[in-house]
């Protein structure tokens, strides 16, 4: 048995005090992860943005908005977890200046410039010693060779790497790859289906017996 921090969902990062950046991340793979590992024994620790999806309630879930403050609690959580499964969708960047009150309307452009967000995965990863991550990679072109990339620059033990049917969708296709570049699985289901054979994949390969 492993103590698992899952980051799940998307994350928001404001503008002004009414608008804010975010993506269409729905937590429904983080929260079918979630249950097979409660399911497979696993204690479960879900970082998660906001959404809308019920994670188990054998889980402890922490609710949080910005990915800065994703990085903060999972970085805290991550210190008595064995092992991170980094399913989130932070937002990658954030307006340089966020407005103290609602921008009104010019009749003119809004330019917002956006500055990069921490990577999380990327954080935890280069901070791991003993401990394993699961990362996962959405991607458009050249799929394997940039998720073997991620893999290697965010220090993970597995990359996932789904296409971008998988937002805000039931079902899910993804390949689990390896450091050293094989592919474990291809799997094809729904989103609870997917989930219990990764977690099965994860238990095998990255969990201590
Ligand atoms: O966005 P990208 O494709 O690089 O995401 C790949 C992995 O990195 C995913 O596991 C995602 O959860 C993680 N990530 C993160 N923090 C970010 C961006 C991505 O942990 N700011």
């Amino acid at each position: 048995m492993a103590r698992i921090l899952i980051t799940s969902g998307p994350t928001r990062q404001y503008i002004d005090p009414v608008r804010y950046l975010t993506n269409a991340s729905s937590g429904r793979m983080g929260c079918s992860l979630a249950e097979s590992a409660v399911a497979a024994g696993h204690e479960v620790v879900v970082v998660s943005g906001p959404v809308m999806v019920d994670y188990p309630s054998e889980a402890t879930v922490l609710w949080v908005t910005t990915t800065e403050e994703m990085l903060d609690v999972a970085r805290q959580e991550f210190a008595t977890c064995d092992g991170l499964i980094g399913v989130a969708a932070p937002c990658d960047y954030r307006p340089q200046f966020v407005q103290g009150q609602k921008i009104s309307k010019t009749g003119q452009p809004l330019v917002l410039e956006l500055i990069e967000t921490p990577d999380i995965v990327a954080t935890l990863g280069a901070e791991k010693g003993s401990r394993w991550v699961v990362g996962f990679a959405l991607e458009t072109e050249d799929h394997r060779f940039r998720a073997l990339v991620k893999l290697e620059k965010k220090s993970c033990d597995l990359m996932v790497l789904n296409g971008p049917e998988a937002m805000n969708s039931d079902d899910n296709q993804v390949e689990v790859l390896a450091k050293d570049g094989s592919v474990l699985a291809s799997i094809s289901g729904s989103k609870p289906e997917v989930a219990n054979h990764i977690m099965q994949i994860v238990s095998q390969r990255l969990v201590q017996a």
